[in-house]
């Protein structure tokens, strides 16, 4: 192992509660490659929101404690165990999950969760690919089975999985239409692949969206608020649509005649659940859609690893997102 330190600083995770057990420690050890791992020299790392669910103890898959959150990052290979032969030393990587944790300077990665990253992206970019674009594909394609010429509905798409989401329906052919909270949001929407963005704070964008399908409705929506939006989602679907519900943070009541009247569909969506297969599906897309250029991730707020416990906050009680959170060890 090359590392040129032995100890690094890390977050560490003694007890499942509130953003305050996040423990930023500056004598982690550094952990050695073994066998298909690799080391990384993090520059960069995605917060998302399963982070916090899990954190807080609430969430059904706990790991064992103390550990270290993160698995989106971005960096460069310090060092390969015995049988990694597809990296070396000084390559430019992201990951889609760690074996140690990503909110810290370095983080060992089983190699099959880790791909090139490339020089059209910066690791900021490439720390925002992994958990927000495999879900993103997942929800349209693997699960919503969406075709080229139907249309689109991205519920919340102005975070990091609603970036991603626009970016890949448009670069496929749907007609994508997205909401956001604010107008930087929309804005922001529209650089990335939405033909039309609403504002979900305004009273009767519902209404707005009805009119912008001609009354016809939205064959797909891509769900990040479940719990608020479902039932007027079901209004808004056109016959046969699908709800992919992907965000979701407690219950709602809705009148199950209202999927009778189209034959519509409510889907739930977990990436935790994706096979090796459709993992590697996702990476063949996703790495074609960097080379091609339409895969390009928006960056939104940073924080350095001093102020993670901020950053666990924000990410829930956001004010309006503008793309995808990222740590900076
Ligand atoms: N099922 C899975 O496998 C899976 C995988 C990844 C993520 N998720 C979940 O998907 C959700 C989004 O993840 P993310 O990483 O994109 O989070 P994020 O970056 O924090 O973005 C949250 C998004 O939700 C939007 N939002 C806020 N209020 C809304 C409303 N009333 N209606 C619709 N959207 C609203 C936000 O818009 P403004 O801030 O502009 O208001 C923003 O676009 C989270 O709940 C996350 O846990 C699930």
């Amino acid at each position: 192992m090359a590392a040129t330190r032995n100890v690094m600083r890390a977050v560490r995770v003694f007890e499942f509660g509130g953003p305050e057990v996040l423990k930023l420690q500056s004598d982690v050890v550094i952990p050695d490659p073994k066998g298909n791992q690799v080391l990384i020299k993090v520059h960069a790392c995605g917060v998302n929101p399963v982070e916090t669910y899990i954190r807080s103890g609430s969430y059904a898959r706990k790991p064992a404690l103390p550990y270290t959150p993160g698995s989106d990052v971005a960096g460069v290979i310090e060092g390969v165990g015995e049988h990694v032969t597809a990296f070396k030393k000084g390559d430019r990587v992201f990951t889609t999950g760690t074996v140690s944790g990503g909110y810290a300077e370095y983080a060992l990665a089983a190699a099959d969760r880790v791909f090139p990253l490339s020089d059209k992206l910066d690791f900021k970019q490439g720390a925002a690919i992994g958990i927000p674009y495999w879900t993103a594909y997942r929800a349209l394609f693997q699960k919503g089975r969406a075709k080229a010429g139907e249309s689109v509905l991205v519920h919340g798409a102005s975070g990091g999985v609603g970036i991603a989401a626009c970016q890949i329906a448009r670069a496929c052919g749907l007609k994508v239409l997205g909401t956001a909270g604010t107008e930087e949001g929309m804005n922001m929407i529209l650089r990335n692949g939405a033909h039309q963005a609403f504002n979900h704070r305004e009273a009767n964008y519902i209404d707005k969206i009805k009119e912008c399908t001609g009354m016809k409705g939205v064959d797909i929506i891509i769900e990040m608020l479940s719990n608020v939006n479902l039932a007027a989602d079901l209004q808004l679907l056109a016959h046969a649509g699908r709800v992919m519900v992907v965000g979701c943070r407690g219950p709602v009541e809705i009148n199950p005649r209202d999927t009778m009247s189209k034959e519509s569909s409510i889907i739930g969506v977990s990436l935790f659940l994706a096979t090796e297969e459709e993992r590697q599906e996702c990476a063949a897309a996703l790495l074609d859609g960097i080379a091609a250029g339409w895969l390009k991730p928006s960056v939104g707020s940073e924080y350095p690893l001093e102020r993670v416990v901020k950053a666990h906050e924000d990410i829930i009680n956001s004010s309006g997102a503008r793309g995808k959170m990222v740590l900076l060890p």
